[in-house]
């Protein structure tokens, strides 16, 4: 989604290729299984969105050293393990274009080296020698586990209110991105009101970027965005198209989305989706993420007007017409 960046191309793939480095010897264990289902997740890809923010964040403010890629590796080892624990948690069966570790190696396995994915990311943390950096991604973690498990509590709730589901959706997602930033910002040494100004960049981006996810499960199609359509009806997720529909569909509708929330089954997807389809359901949520987008973008004023920030600001834009 970042290809038509002129920092992207010129910069991007030796930033990424630094951090690999760092994940492909940070994944190795004398333990088999762990390096086999590391690697099998690792290498299947995924955008690399959150160490990409991490590295913008610390060159947009002219810092440019390998503990940036280190953190970035971390960050993306954390966004990694809450992916494998996701994927038990939801049931999933496709992350990434390939079956999911649960369902490949089981629950048990996927859990566990979730685990090691996690522990290992505060053993590369512990590597940067700030006990800021270790507080922010102490807190954030705890943050996203909380919003984990709130989102657990809010399954088949037809009564959550908008203002919830973005509650949930800045603790489980956007913490994360916000802490990306945040960590980057700190390794530059950021004065605080650049770090505020990255931080609260990260957290918009990744509020739009949970919409446009939870968007997608409905309107997207597995072979681009790599997950199966239709998760989050089949496990009753009250996202925010069903959010707008209980309250904007006629009752009719409005009983539909509840009975299947309920349920939770595939089987009500087609008559949900066509709800969906023939609503505003999707466009008001994307116009929500343009909303956070647009706060997302206005952090950056505070920021030295250069090519990282002016790729900050497409990564932004671009996280609201992305397919995958
Ligand atoms: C998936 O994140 C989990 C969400 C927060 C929606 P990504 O869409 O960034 O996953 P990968 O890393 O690109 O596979
Ligand atoms: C992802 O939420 C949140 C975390 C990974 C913590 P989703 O359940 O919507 O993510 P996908 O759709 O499975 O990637
Ligand atoms: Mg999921
Ligand atoms: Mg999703």
């Amino acid at each position: 989604m970042l290809n038509n960046l002129p920092y992207f191309q010129r910069h991007l793939n030796d930033d990424l290729e630094k951090v690999n480095v760092v994940v492909n010897r940070a994944v190795q264990s004398e333990v088999a299984l762990i390096s086999q289902i590391g690697t099998y997740i690792i290498s299947a890809g995924g955008k690399r969105l959150r160490p990409i923010i991490t590295i913008l964040a610390g060159k947009a403010l002219g810092y440019d050293d390998p503990k940036l890629y280190s953190l970035a590796a971390m960050v993306e080892f954390i966004h990694t393990s809450t992916l494998l624990h996701d994927d038990v948690v939801d049931e999933s069966e496709l992350r990434r274009g390939r079956e999911t570790a649960n369902n490949l190696f089981g629950n048990a396995a996927a859990v566990l080296v979730g685990d090691f994915l996690y522990t290992r990311a505060f053993q590369l943390m512990v590597g940067s020698g700030s006990m800021r950096i270790l507080e922010v991604m102490a807190d954030a973690t705890n943050i996203i586990a909380e919003g984990e498990v709130m989102q657990l509590m809010n399954i088949g709730n037809t009564d959550i209110t908008e203002a919830e589901y973005v509650q949930v959706i800045q603790y489980k997602t956007a913490k994360l991105f916000e802490a990306a930033a945040q960590v980057g910002a700190i390794l530059a040494g950021a004065t605080p009101e650049q770090e505020k100004a990255l931080k609260d960049y990260g957290m918009y981006v990744g509020t739009a970027f949970q919409i446009i996810d939870d968007v997608l499960d409905y309107s997207g199609n597995a072979d681009e965005i790599g997950k199966n359509v239709g998760d989050d009806l089949a496990e009753g997720k009250p996202t925010l198209p069903l959010i707008y529909l209980m309250r904007q569909g006629s009752e009719q509708v409005a009983q539909d989305v509840r009975e299947a929330l309920q349920h939770a089954d595939r089987g009500s997807f087609d008559k949900i989706y066509r709800h969906v389809m023939d609503s505003q359901a999707l466009s008001y949520a994307a116009g929500e993420a343009e909303k956070a987008v647009k706060s997302a973008v206005a952090c950056l004023d505070v920021l030295p007007d250069n090519e990282v920030t002016r790729a900050m600001r497409a990564l932004a834009e671009q996280s609201l017409a992305r397919v995958s």
